[in-house]
């Protein structure tokens, strides 16, 4: 049996979300995405709408972004910048279906007076960016594979002043790296080591020997596509599996669920970025 004495302390955020108003699946650019499946707009964003007051029932704070029709995709708001310490890296998308969405983002930061640094290599944002504050004195974990490109890691190193660890995604499922790797707390991580190259798969071992390791039944239900605060975990609701563990490690689980907004190859994470004013 563990003994869990690990204090899990949650810590005030602040989120960036939009809105699924204008959701869909009208092209297919991961392979979770199937333009003939029906998509049932009302309740995306029902379903939207009770993460969104689940974020705000922990106390967290949540900005929003106005919905734009003809950008399906916007509601994975986590996707349009990488923000430390007051600075936003914007995003620049490998998809023109996407491209216009880093404009909408680009414009939140403007009008709310933060310095917005402009990408000058495809990257998409939090969906392959993870901070860890108190990990290595402030570490980010980047893949690249699919979405963003090496060139960006760097890019990011530069603009943001933080180490860069780079981690090659090696399973077109797992696109993006939040959706193979999760960040529990300021330092610790669960993640599916399949969905990363062998040595990115010994890299991650040997920096986080605490991490907790999610299996492809974990990783395929979402799971790691999730939000943590400290103490509380937001996922998606048909990772039972991953939940359990979680709940043995200390951390409060809670469920949620997003059956349309999965049709586009998203969940929890995908539909939240988070503001980091430093
Ligand atoms: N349809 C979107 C795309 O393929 C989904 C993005 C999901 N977001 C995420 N952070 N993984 O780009």
């Amino acid at each position: 049996m563990v003994f869990v004495n690990q204090q899990r302390i949650p810590r005030k955020r602040t989120y960036l979300m939009c809105s699924p108003e204008y959701f869909d699946v009208e092209y297919a650019i991961n392979p979770w995405m199937d333009p003939g499946t029906p998509v049932d707009t009302e309740l995306a964003v029902k379903q939207w709408d009770r993460l969104r007051e689940t974020l705000l029932d922990l106390g967290h704070t949540v900005h929003v972004l106005r919905p734009v029709p003809g950008l399906p995709d916007l509601v994975y708001a986590a996707n349009g910048a990488l923000t430390v310490d007051g600075t936003a890296y914007g995003a620049t998308f490998r998809h023109p279906q996407r491209a216009a969405e880093a404009g909408v983002h680009r414009a939140f930061y403007a009008e709310q007076g933060w310095r917005y640094v402009e990408s000058g290599e495809i990257n998409e944002g939090e969906g392959d960016f993870a901070y860890l504050p108190e990990a290595y004195g402030g570490l980010l974990l980047a893949g690249y594979g699919f979405r963003t490109e090496p060139a960006a890691h760097a890019e990011a190193q530069e603009v943001l002043g933080r180490p860069v660890l780079s981690l090659r995604l090696v399973d077109p499922r797992f696109y993006h790296l939040d959706t193979a790797l999760g960040v529990l707390d300021d330092r610790t991580i669960s993640y599916f080591p399949g969905a990363f190259s062998i040595a990115a798969q010994r890299v991650l071992g040997q920096l986080f020997p605490d991490a907790l390791l999610a299996d492809e039944v974990d990783a395929f239900a979402f799971g790691l596509n999730l939000v943590g605060d400290g103490r509380h975990v937001l996922l998606n609701s048909e990772a039972t599996g991953l939940a359990a563990k979680l709940a043995a490690a200390g951390y409060t689980p809670v469920p949620v669920e997003l059956t349309e907004l999965r049709k586009g190859g998203g969940s929890v994470k995908c539909c939240i970025a988070e503001l980091r004013t430093g």
